[in-house]
């Protein structure tokens, strides 16, 4: 049977043959540890749970509005000045507004500029979409606006910036922030941001969007998350922000996609919204102290750009790989023998690299580590 050339231009994620393979190895008895979760590993909190449950008993549980719960939408466009509900749009996850976010920018050929290392689904979800994913190099894990510059062609439609980062950590500051918005203004494209992981920056920082710059707000469509932030990973709550004429497009094609967001799964996020900087600030501290641990531990061994937030550090590994393995084989290496998981860099298009995940609880991050440098 033939299936089409769509499904078979685009790669597997990588992180599902790794989680399979750890699995397998939890079946045989093995005691594994996973550092290469994507989630934090908090309960959600308790106020989340009892607005689902009110919902559920209420009956929200029918079809609703294709682009979200008037209320929740009205709530979000608080986060933006002079936005209203005509500029958000509620999706299942930020994962699915990026990927209509695509479909919307791109004709057969269009180029979107991505920074490598980038997140998995990125190039993917731009090929789809039958766009070409055009893939800058980064300097110290920052932007290089020269790169990006010289990478701007007449087929450029739009940049894709994802600050705090997902592998690296690293949070663009508000300079690099505005010249790419001065960038994006100079050639007229979309600039895409993908700030999943708003919630968790470190050392004192505050999170700074690209939406601060007024004048790029035309051009601008912010894609941001529940998951992270709310431990709300399984509720697939995110949402996009932007003009009402490109919001409207992504609700046209959301129309033949997937329809509305769970119903109840949009109560518990606007419970979510209820919750006070009290009750979240904790998840930060616990994860800046986490960060802070397994940074100094791991850059003792390897070369590690510190990360300022999301949750993740992506060192320098190629030292050990001696030009003999790649690190993909050295992640295997030490799933197999050593018991510990973490994602290759070629996952995020940058061998020589592993990232590890510190949103794991204490005991497992201090044993994940230490059979990460026994393994060396
Ligand atoms: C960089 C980045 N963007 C977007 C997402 C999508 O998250 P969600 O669909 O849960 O909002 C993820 C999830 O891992 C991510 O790492």
């Amino acid at each position: 049977m033939k299936l089409a050339d769509r499904v078979n231009h685009i790669e597997e994620s990588g992180t599902v043959q790794f989680t399979l393979l750890l699995q397998q190895l939890r079946r045989d008895g093995r005691d594994v540890i996973d550092l290469a979760v994507g989630e934090p590993p908090y309960d959600t909190p308790a106020g989340i749970i009892e607005g689902t449950r009110q919902a559920l008993e209420d009956g929200q549980t029918k079809y609703g509005a294709v682009g979200g719960l008037t209320e929740l939408k009205s709530r979000l466009a608080e986060q933006f000045e002079g936005y209203d509900e005509d500029n958000i749009l509620i999706s299942n996850g930020s994962k699915q507004s990026l990927y209509t976010i695509f479909q919307t920018l791109c004709n057969p050929g269009d180029e979107v500029i991505i920074l490598r290392p980038y997140w998995v689904s990125f190039p993917e979800q731009i090929k789809l979409a039958g766009g070409r994913p055009v893939i800058v190099r980064s300097r110290n894990h920052q932007p290089d606006l020269d790169e990006i510059q010289q990478t701007i062609s007449a087929k450029t439609r739009a940049i894709l910036i994802n600050s705090p980062n997902n592998p690296t950590g690293a949070v663009y500051p508000s300079a690099v922030l505005e010249e790419i918005a001065a960038l994006a203004l100079k050639h007229n494209l979309f600039i895409v941001s993908d700030e999943a992981y708003s919630a968790y920056v470190y050392d004192g920082l505050q999170f700074k969007s690209i939406f601060a710059y007024e004048d790029i707000r035309q051009q601008l469509i912010v894609t941001r998350s529940f998951s992270k932030g709310h431990q709300m990973t399984g509720f697939r709550v995110g949402f996009a922000a932007a003009a009402p004429e490109v919001i409207a497009a992504l609700n046209k094609l959301q129309s033949h996609l997937t329809g509305n967001v769970c119903t109840f799964a949009q109560y518990g996020a606007l419970a979510a919204l209820d919750l006070s900087a009290d009750d979240l600030n904790p998840y930060r501290k616990d994860l800046e102290s986490k960060r802070d641990y397994a940074y100094r531990a791991i850059s003792a061994v390897f070369d590690c750009i510190k990360p300022r937030g999301a949750f993740y550090l992506f060192p320098d590994v190629a030292d050990y790989l001696k030009g003999e393995m790649t690190s993909a084989d050295f992640a295997r290496r030490l799933l197999k023998e050593k018991g510990v998981a973490v994602v290759p860099g070629e996952e995020f298009g940058t061998a020589g690299h592993i990232r590890i995940s510190y949103a794991v609880p204490e005991n497992q991050l201090a044993s994940g580590i230490e059979r990460i440098i026994e393994g060396l």
